[in-house]
């Protein structure tokens, strides 16, 4: 295995809010599974840039939690051999926040900003400058006394991640040299996923144990990464120490995530749609308050899986149940419901 990158944390408390097992990180491209269409852009990317000489362009990276962005931004990182300096949107409160950042960068270090979206205007605004000019412009003193100054930058490369590339201004997306989206994983990937994780949790995981941990992942890495932890605890409790499809099955019933990957909250939140809003139209809004859930939860995380499985659709007025969602859970259907939407 190849060396672990040195992660250069300014400000580390953020870098706490990834995943617990830093060690099912992928450090080098060939250990980053799937994605291959986003893997080979930007691979062509880096080889061009590293045949003259220069640093990366910047680039972000979108799509819904857990598919690999910040591990992605780490391979990026490990590749050029660069620096990672890592923050947040939320992280950076103030411009002097991110101008410390930016003053200290070196040539070619990357600045990996995750939930990009999140920026303040004020920071978001000295970013620009910073991304299209290397240079930020920092007004020093009060009142009639004030002045500007702009301070050079170092060619650095700016990596931005975001799960709602759809609430990005035009000027800051616009300012990257590509924007990459992050799809859900096929069962294939993810069971290789699942597999490589296994061999590091030194557990005796069969291909078709994978299989099914993978096919219940809601093709994403990081919840396969925990299923396959959960799945771990039940073999020691029942002291097993081969995980097999059925022993793999037995443990995620337990669990309460289903052949789909749904899991209660999927069942909760399809079943009120029909139940309390007849299958829809709803807003975001009112369904998230009616399930006491946060509207941005519901739209990052729960909802795209949905949609991906033919559950949900989006209409202009809102949210509908298809007639998938309603065999899913053993309901009647009756189209008559939406005349105009189905
Ligand atoms: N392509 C991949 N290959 C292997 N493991 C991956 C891959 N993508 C993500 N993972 C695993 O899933 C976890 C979550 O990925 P992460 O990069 O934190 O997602 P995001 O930043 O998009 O929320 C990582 O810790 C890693 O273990
Ligand atoms: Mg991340």
């Amino acid at each position: 295995m190849t060396e672990a990158p040195t992660h250069n944390t300014i400000l580390s408390k953020q870098t706490q809010l990834e995943d617990q097992t830093p060690a099912l990180r992928p450090y080098g491209f060939s250990e980053y599974i799937g994605q291959s269409s986003v893997v080979s852009r930007l691979q062509l990317m880096i080889q061009a840039a590293q045949a003259r000489k220069e640093g990366l362009e910047h680039v972000l990276f979108h799509g819904p939690p857990g598919l690999g962005k910040t591990s992605l931004a780490y391979v990026v990182g490990h590749e050029l051999k660069v620096r990672v300096v890592v923050t947040s949107g939320p992280a950076l409160e103030r411009t002097g926040d991110l101008a410390a950042i930016l003053t200290q960068l070196k040539a070619r270090d990357i600045l990996f900003i995750d939930e990009i979206h999140r920026l303040s205007r004020g920071v978001e605004e000295m970013l620009y400058p910073a991304m299209e000019d290397y240079r930020v412009d920092l007004i020093i003193g009060q009142g009639p006394m004030a002045k500007t100054t702009s301070i050079p930058l170092q060619r650095y490369t700016l990596i931005g991640a975001t799960t709602r590339a759809g609430l990005m201004t035009a000027p800051l997306r616009d300012r990257f040299g590509a924007a990459f989206r992050l799809n859900f994983y096929d069962t294939e990937a993810l069971s290789n996923i699942v597999l490589k994780s296994a061999t590091r949790l030194k557990m005796d995981l069969t291909s078709d144990g994978a299989e099914v941990i993978a096919s219940r992942s809601r093709g994403t890495p990081r919840i396969a990464n925990r299923l396959v932890r959960r799945v771990r605890d039940y073999g020691h409790v029942h002291k097993i120490t081969s995980i097999d499809e059925e022993v793999a099955k037995l443990a995620l019933d337990l669990f309460e995530v289903d052949t789909y990957g749904c899991d209660p909250m999927d069942r909760t939140i399809l079943s009120t749609l029909i139940q309390k809003f007849s299958g829809g139209p709803v807003g975001i809004e009112t369904l998230a308050s009616a399930l006491s859930e946060d509207v941005g939860t519901l739209e990052d995380y729960y909802e795209p899986y949905l949609i991906q499985l033919g559950f949900i659709k989006r209409t202009p007025r809102g949210r509908v149940a298809t007639e998938q969602a309603y065999s899913y859970l053993g309901m009647a259907y009756e189209q008559s419901e939406h005349p105009t939407l189905l």
